[in-house]
């Protein structure tokens, strides 16, 4: 399966739906130091896009009845089930497939998603109206330079954890919509409704919000 390579200044994606602007947070010179190192470690490792070889449809923004399947581990490429979710996090990283032509949607890293558990109870009203039995599923791409948010950790601001991602420190609530708690991100990261069929985790609709950087690395 290809994966999409890692341009933290790639193009941005924005949901007709909705647009929704958040306030970031300060951080300390040290944190500042610390993305930066990371920006750069993480550009070192950096696949290279393979230009003709992908599939048609593997670029397209993840379509309604795409199921998720996993991106990473000894799963990758298998639909991620509700049971496959452990409650409370950590994260499940997927990309969205294609049931009738099999054609996984890896060619642009701006549809790497996150699909997490959650007690439905913690959830704020609006983030429990958009999961399903506490599943929710966001974009994995920070909004601050579009890198990917990899981490799930302590809050620098709480006790609870919380998306990081880990270029400049910017965390993510995603208990309440993945707005920013942390760190320089403009905006939270955009959601991508689901829907459970048979246990099985789909996609519902289109993002909404805008998907990707604002800036690069
Ligand atoms: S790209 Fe800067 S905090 Fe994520």
């Amino acid at each position: 399966m290809s994966r999409a390579s890692f341009t933290p200044n790639s193009p941005s994606y924005e949901s007709p739906e909705e647009s929704e602007a958040d306030t970031g947070v300060q951080q300390t010179r040290r944190t500042v130091l610390l993305g930066a190192l990371a920006t750069t470690a993480c550009l070192g490792c950096s696949a290279h896009a393979r230009a003709g070889e992908d599939p048609p449809g593997s670029d397209e923004r993840p379509q309604k009845g795409d199921v998720l399947v996993f991106s990473e581990g000894d799963k990758e490429g298998k639909p991620i089930t509700a049971a496959d979710l452990p409650a409370g996090g950590p994260p499940v990283h997927a990309w969205p497939k294609d049931p009738k032509t099999s054609v996984v949607r890896s060619a642009s890293r701006l549809n790497e998603i996150l699909i997490i558990r959650l007690d439905p109870a913690e959830l704020d009203d609006k983030t429990r109206e958009r999961a399903v039995d506490g599943i929710i599923a966001y974009s994995a791409i920070c909004s601050h330079a579009g890198c990917p948010v990899t981490a799930w950790v302590k809050s620098d601001v709480g006790d609870k954890e919380v998306f990081k991602c880990m270029c400049h420190n910017s965390e993510y609530d995603p208990r309440a919509g993945a707005q920013v708690v942390f760190g320089p991100a403009p905006r939270r990261l955009a959601t991508l409704p689901i829907a459970l069929a048979d246990g099985a985790v789909s996609v519902a609709g289109n993002f909404i919000g805008k998907v990707g950087g604002v800036q690069p690395g």
